[in-house]
């Protein structure tokens, strides 16, 4: 089954996620990244990400090219802000169609994940949703449990 990974990653947790899924499925791995590339921390890093999903708004993405339809499954990746998926996500689902595919799902989050995964689903609709997944800041928890809980996942979404 030919597998593509699509994330996007402000922090590094949806990234370590997909490198992990790259690894169980040997995937194609694709990173979606805005245009403004500037860092923002502390308050605000959720003030400016927070303002962009309350005012809806579709940051500008650099250029990609990904053949969706060369993929038996795609799995797409997020972290939460604000209980939404991050709106470079929102940009990705306007701009690239993707219908009538096997898709999964991942987010990353804080601990409050709210409707996030519902939204994100929404964006992806007439597909065939293989699995879903979300992990709590990933990148900075136990190594080898999140090996294994991706590795099974994975297997899961293959043997579906
Ligand atoms: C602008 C912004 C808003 C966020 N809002 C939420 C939230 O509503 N709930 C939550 O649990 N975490 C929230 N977070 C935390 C991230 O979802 C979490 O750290 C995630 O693992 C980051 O993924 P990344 O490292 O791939 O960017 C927010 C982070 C940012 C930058």
């Amino acid at each position: 089954m030919k597998t593509a990974v699509i994330y996007y990653s402000f922090e590094g947790n949806c990234a370590k996620t997909a490198e992990l899924l790259r690894e169980a499925l040997k995937a194609d791995v694709y990173e979606i990244k805005t245009a403004d590339t500037k860092k923002r921390t502390g308050f605000a890093k959720y003030a400016w990400g927070g303002s962009q999903v309350i005012t809806r708004k579709k940051p500008e993405l650099q250029p990609y090219s990904i053949d969706v339809n060369a993929y038996d499954l795609l799995i797409l990746g997020t972290p939460v802000w604000a209980g939404s998926p991050a709106p470079a996500m929102v940009s990705f689902a306007d701009k690239t169609k993707i219908a009538g595919k096997k898709i999964a799902l991942f987010c990353c989050h804080a601990g409050g994940k709210g409707k996030a995964m519902d939204k994100f689903k929404a964006l992806f609709p007439g597909n065939k949703l293989a699995g879903e997944i979300d992990f709590v800041n990933p990148a900075s928890g136990n190594a080898g449990e999140l090996k294994q809980k991706i590795a099974e996942w994975a297997l899961n979404l293959t043997s579906s």
